[in-house]
């Protein structure tokens, strides 16, 4: 059985004393989940959390970062400098990134390399606009999406990798899609997985969904076969909602 894995994006949002606060009072109510939990915070954000979740159970993302180590990359952040403060993970190819930040399908390939090979845990995104799902395409720009992002990716890398399913329709706009077409897109993406490294490794890639993910809709979601829990932006910045989220089960 995989694990479920719910991780919050807080997007451009939360100064650090309200980063403290909230780890406080998230802390306690979450602490008896049998999920993975993980907030995805600001660069400015980081340092302040890491040392406010030490004795918890929550782990610490960056929302982005660059492939190179370092460098003449004014404003960038790398993943060595990331990891040297003790992060774990790094949501990498978001689709805010690839509409506003020229993201593209190998920039994400060059970033999921580079964060791997300083040992941080990529969750990588994928997701159709709304003319494509309209459009009958949704299955085809998604395994474009995979084979393009992981080119180059073993096996043995795919299983640190978490992928997260994001259809852009569906971010911030509160319609979330439904529990039936989020599991057939991640087993297509699955399907995908095991054509590139066979059906036992990606039976065992976590793949969540993610888009207007609140407590409300987060059981129906996560119970399904292939979702394996949720990233979630706008009900991540409230401790209580979000933590109702990680505890869907309880
Ligand atoms: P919302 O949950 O606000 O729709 O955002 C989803 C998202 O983009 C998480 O990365």
């Amino acid at each position: 059985m995989r694990r479920k894995v719910i991780a919050g994006n807080w997007k451009m949002n939360m100064l650090p004393n309200e980063a403290i606060n909230f780890i406080d009072e998230l802390a306690p109510i979450v602490k008896d989940t049998k999920h993975e939990v993980i907030l995805c915070v600001p660069y400015t954000d980081l340092f302040y959390a890491l040392l406010n979740v030490q004795e918890t159970n929550i782990k610490i993302g960056a929302q982005n970062m660059h492939w190179e180590e370092n460098g003449a990359y004014t404003g960038e952040v790398s993943g060595k400098m990331l990891k040297s403060i003790g992060v774990e993970y790094v949501i990498i190819g978001h689709s805010e990134r690839r509409q506003y930040f020229a993201e593209t399908d190998e920039t994400v390939n060059k970033k999921i390399k580079s964060a791997l090979a300083v040992e941080l845990k990529p969750i990588v995104c994928v997701g159709e606009t709304l003319e494509q799902r309209e459009s009958g395409v949704t299955e085809q720009i998604i395994t474009e999406q995979i084979e393009k992002a992981f080119e180059g990716i073993s096996a043995t890398e795919l299983e640190k990798i978490i992928i997260a399913y994001e259809p852009i329709w569906a971010i911030g706009t509160g319609k979330t899609a439904t529990k039936e077409d989020a599991n057939t897109t991640i087993m297509q993406i699955r399907k995908k997985l095991a054509e590139m490294y066979g059906q036992n490794e990606a039976n065992g890639v976590i793949i969540q969904y993610g888009g207007s993910v609140k407590s409300s809709n987060a059981k129906e979601l996560f119970e399904m076969s292939d979702i394996d829990g949720g990233l979630v932006g706008g009900a991540s910045l409230k401790a209580e909602e979000f933590s109702k989220i990680v505890n869907f089960d309880i």
